[in-house]
């Protein structure tokens, strides 16, 4: 095992790694300054503290397009938010539409929603991972409540057609749900401009936050439908025992992870800094560079639609003959190289990829990756496959 090589870290979508120093130093200095409990207790470093929260929920509205920051709920990650708007939307009896791509914490909570009487279709990408949106249109019933679809596969990288689904929901009055877990801060985003009626993403990933961030977006009225996950204190109408009824103190009952929003402010700093549309470049040429290579590698199979123009740069590869642990363990434990080998959370994907049960070796990356990185990533598959 050689400890002194430097990392190679191609586990971005699992979660963001190095963290710009502005997020350790957000965290620490709220806490150093005073990270009282914010809209609770009415002095001075309690209302600092909601200052903080608030001006990060404006920085994340700004970046997603949503006009009106009070429509955003913080919360633990997205696997929360997206519990949220299943449990709390879809009732017994109601129909959802989803795709075969994807991550459990979709599927998970549309299973158990499942199982305690709503129906569920779940639309079958071809092998790029490729959801038409001709078959969402097709599957919508009269009782069909909501169409929940990721933004883009956590497996293999490939976009969803998010805009002609969000089009098919508005046109059908169906609700229509955005897993933004793997693309905050990857793509550009524009909720409202989009069309999208709930949207979930977490911190820790394109965002570079520290992990325990997350949010839900929830359109204009839709509070008055999603019953809340969790009740509890929000310092707001404490004389009543019912919860509040607006935005966002319907949704953020319990302390919130103050240190850590701070810390996601100064992510989304830095994404807005450089620009989502530069950060996507530079990814995109780092992806395509990364594929380029793979092309040449003999006994490497590329999953998914191997273009750099569909997809994020998530890549899930094979190396004939060898179980993806031991690619990914050789790569930890030779090169210094982090991946990340199996199902990735997504079963199904892998059912629509033909890479069920063993999966795959997945490398992603982020803006902070460089050449040096992906050149020594090739070089490394190069010898363990040859
Ligand atoms: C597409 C997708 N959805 C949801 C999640 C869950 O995110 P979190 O772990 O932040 O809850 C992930 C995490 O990898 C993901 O890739």
């Amino acid at each position: 095992m050689d400890r002194g090589t430097p990392i190679r870290y191609f586990d971005h979508a699992a979660t963001s790694w190095p963290k710009p120093p502005a997020v350790g130093k957000a965290i620490t200095g709220l806490l150093e300054r005073g990270c009282a409990n914010p809209g609770r207790s009415g002095h001075r470093l309690s209302i600092e503290t909601a200052r903080t929260i608030f001006s990060v929920r404006a920085a994340a509205a700004d970046l997603l397009g949503i006009s009106d920051p009070l429509r955003l709920v913080f919360t633990a990650n997205a696997t929360m938010g997206l519990n949220m708007a299943v449990s709390g939307l879809v009732r017994s009896g109601d129909h959802v539409i989803t795709s075969s791509m994807e991550h459990n914490s979709v599927m998970r909570p549309l299973r158990a929603m499942e199982a305690a009487g709503a129906s569920l279709t779940v639309l079958h990408c071809d092998k790029g991972g490729i959801l038409d949106p001709c078959l969402v249109e097709s599957s919508i019933r009269p009782e069909t409540r909501m169409i929940i679809l990721t933004h883009a596969s956590n497996v293999t990288g490939t976009i969803m057609p998010v805009e002609a689904v969000a089009a098919v929901a508005r046109e059908r009055g169906v609700l229509f749900c955005l897993d933004a877990a793997q693309t905050a801060g990857a793509l550009p985003i524009s909720v409202e401009a989009m069309g999208i009626d709930i949207l979930v993403f977490t911190g820790h990933k394109s965002l570079y936050g520290p992990q325990g961030t997350g949010g839900l977006y929830l359109r204009r009225g839709l509070e008055k439908e999603m019953t809340p996950l969790l009740k509890g204190g929000t310092g707001s109408l404490s004389e009543q025992e019912e919860q509040p009824l607006f935005m966002p103190d319907r949704y953020e009952p319990g302390t919130p992870n103050s240190p850590g929003i701070a810390g996601l402010g100064a992510g989304i700093e830095f994404v807005t800094e450089n620009g989502v549309d530069t950060v996507n470049k530079k990814e995109k040429l780092l992806l395509r560079r990364f594929l380029e290579g793979l092309s040449c590698l003999k006994k490497v199979i590329v999953h998914g639609t191997g273009d750099p123009e569909s997809m994020i740069p998530v890549v899930s590869l094979s190396i004939v003959g060898m179980e993806p642990s031991l690619v990914s363990q050789v790569l930890d434990e030779e090169y210094s190289i982090m991946t990340r080998p199996g199902l990735h959370c997504a079963p199904a994907a892998h059912r629509t990829l033909g890479t069920y049960p063993q999966g795959t070796v997945r490398f992603s990356f982020g803006c902070l990756t460089d050449e040096e990185d992906i050149d020594a990533a090739l070089e490394a598959l190069d010898t363990i496959a040859g």
